[in-house]
């Protein structure tokens, strides 16, 4: 049996998008970022709003959003919101801050996963996010839960903000990734977890490419 449709979930800064891009490369599936409409979400309440921000006011503007996901000539996801290129805007600090506020609004959510799941009925597709064995995709055909510990999650994210130019403080950036951890794991609707039927993969002591082969193997098996 083929496997067409996979979903990965996990904490953040567990390896996902990195993973997951090089997975649907290799197989040429669709990749589907789930977080980064999120973040889309969250940039164009930051435009529209000033914080704190309220509910009231991320449901105003999830309203009549419209998030396109494309690819680049490189194969780089692009991110529209309502014709708005804002690839680069959604992983800013600010929008990180704001992001698992605004995931945890039953309205987003059933926007999101509704357009979730129009994309995923082309087949072929990896998708990646916190809730997407449990809910958008219940009956995918490859479910895995990627996860690494803590301190190896914040190092990762510390050299890939490090890379774009940030400043960056790895204890804060520890910080930021438990806090986010216990928002998305402690939300009402949809919570970060493991689907019963999901794989567990540990990736704190291995490589991108042994991750890579062993994702690989579990779809062709
Ligand atoms: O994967 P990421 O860090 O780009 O995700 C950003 C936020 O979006 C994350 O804190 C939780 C939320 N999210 C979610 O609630 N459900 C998803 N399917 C994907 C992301």
């Amino acid at each position: 049996m083929t496997k067409s449709v996979i979903a990965i979930d996990g904490p953040a800064g567990a390896g996902k998008s990195t993973i997951s891009k090089m997975v649907a490369k290799q197989l040429k599936y669709i990749y589907i970022d789930t977080g980064a409409m999120y973040r889309a979400v969250a940039w164009r309440v930051l435009q529209e709003y000033k914080p704190p921000i309220s509910t009231k006011q991320i449901i105003a503007s999830v309203q009549d959003i419209d998030i396109k996901l494309s690819y680049d000539d490189n194969q780089n996801l692009q991110v529209e919101t309502n014709g708005t290129n804002v690839t680069t805007e959604i992983r800013t600090p600010q929008v990180t801050a704001l992001v698992s506020q605004v995931a945890a609004v039953g309205q987003v959510r059933e926007k999101m996963v509704e357009l979730q799941r129009n994309m995923a009925k082309q087949g072929k597709i990896l998708m990646d996010g916190r809730d997407i064995g449990t809910c958008v995709l219940p009956n995918a055909d490859l479910k895995i839960y990627l996860t690494a510990s803590a301190d190896e999650r914040a190092n990762r994210r510390a050299k890939q903000m490090a890379q774009k130019g940030y400043n960056i403080d790895v204890e804060k950036i520890k910080a930021d990734i438990i806090a986010r951890d216990e928002a998305d794991m402690n939300r009402e609707i949809s919570p970060l977890k493991k689907a019963d039927d999901a794989i567990l993969l540990d990736t704190t002591d291995m490589t991108i490419d042994e991750v890579l082969k062993t994702i690989i193997k579990m779809v062709q098996d």
